[in-house]
């Protein structure tokens, strides 16, 4: 099964995605930790990238296109794949039907979280995860059991994005609403959009993307 999970920054993607990878051995392609690890690696990509992520600016088609193609090859992929932010444009919409064909994939699902991009800014700006294993959390909704101890790994290192500021929280949903939410309508006529309430608790929205999925 091979599936993209859209919506704005904190929707949710990340987390949905991540349990999908447990749950069902799909495996989680997010253009952001990809474009993130490059950053921390000093890559020509990275150096490339750092400024405008930074800025909550979109990094350019061209790169993202490439890297995500490069992922793509990796055996893994092959088991299925959830596809976490990306595409993002107009421009990356027609690369990956492009990519797809050529490699002999299938999109089976899009999952829109539709959200109420206010109660976002409180979700992204609190939210940190375990240096040493990638575990998320937040400060209001999910607090390790232990206070400073990661819960899946017992690391005390915990670490925040560098565009987790509510100005560049706003230009990235700024950046949504014009460049990728109107790549929908590039889905819907194929039948494989489902929206899903990105509002409800963690587990509401994951039962509800379960359903569209299925089995
Ligand atoms: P990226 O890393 O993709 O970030 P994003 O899209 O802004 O999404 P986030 O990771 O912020 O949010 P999410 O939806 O995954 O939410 P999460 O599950 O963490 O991109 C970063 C940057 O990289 C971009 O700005 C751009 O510069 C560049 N980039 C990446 N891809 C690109 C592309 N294709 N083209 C060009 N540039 C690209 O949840 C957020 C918080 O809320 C968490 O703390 C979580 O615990 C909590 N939470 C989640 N669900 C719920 C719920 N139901 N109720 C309460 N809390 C919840």
């Amino acid at each position: 099964m091979n599936l993209i999970l859209l919506g704005p920054p904190g929707a949710g993607k990340g987390t949905q995605a991540s349990r999908l990878m447990k749950e069902r051995g799909l495996v989680q392609l997010s253009t952001g930790d990809m474009l993130r690890a490059a950053v921390a690696a000093g890559t020509p990509v990275g150096l490339q990238a750092k400024a405008v992520m930074e800025s909550g600016g979109l990094v350019s088609d061209e790169i993202v296109n490439g890297i995500l193609s490069e992922r793509l090859d990796q055996d893994d992929a092959r088991a299925g794949f959830i596809l976490d932010g990306y595409p993002r444009t107009d421009v990356q919409a027609h690369a990956l039907d492009a990519m797809l064909a050529a490699k002999g994939l299938t999109l089976d699902h899009v999952v829109e979280l539709v959200v109420d991009e206010d109660a976002l800014v409180e979700r992204i700006t609190g939210r940190f995860t375990c240096g040493a294993c990638g575990e998320g959390y937040h400060d209001r909704f999910k607090q390790p059991r232990v206070a400073d101890v990661c819960d899946a790994c017992g690391a005390s290192n915990f670490k925040r994005r560098a565009d987790d500021n509510e100005a560049t929280v706003r230009q990235r949903m700024a950046e949504y609403r014009a460049k990728t939410a109107p790549i929908i309508p590039h889905y819907d006529g194929r039948g494989i959009v489902a929206r899903v309430d990105g509002m409800a608790d963690m587990d509401a929205v994951a039962s509800a993307i379960d359903g569209v999925l299925g089995g």
